[in-house]
């Protein structure tokens, strides 16, 4: 494993009515949500049954899944009534781009590790609904 890095996935001015994006970085999907002007990172793949959350209902400051309806917070990733947690990822919105803090595959990998700024990596492949 290597270090993690920021990877620029998106452009708040991307997100539609519905507040949600799925982008790529590496071998990662992550869904992207914009709720109350703060944009949340999970990790695609429902830790449940592994159904896309990119493709569930942002709803009261919560994911709901698509497969069996668990609902999940934003903040922490934790499904409600349940002991299971949705893996996240950090974010920062900087002058109205998105990035998220990845762990990158080795061979892709910079030499040199996470630094404060977001500069690291180059934008994600974007993947619209
Ligand atoms: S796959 Fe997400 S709740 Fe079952």
């Amino acid at each position: 494993m290597t270090d993690p890095q920021w990877a620029r996935v998106a452009e708040l001015a991307e997100f539609g009515r519905r507040g949600k994006k799925l982008v790529t970085v590496g071998s990662e999907r992550i869904a992207l949500f914009a709720h109350g002007g703060e944009v949340f990172a999970f990790q695609d793949a429902c830790v449940h049954k592994d159904r896309p959350l990119s493709r569930g209902t942002l709803l009261n400051g919560r994911v709901v899944c698509p497969g069996h309806q668990w609902a999940f917070d934003l903040r922490t990733g934790q499904a409600e009534d349940r002991a299971e947690c949705q893996p996240t990822y950090p974010v920062r919105v900087e002058d109205g781009q998105v990035w998220v803090l990845v762990r990158q595959p080795a061979a892709s990998a910079s030499a040199s590790s996470a630094s404060a700024a977001p500069s690291a990596l180059p934008a994600a492949d974007l993947v619209q609904e």
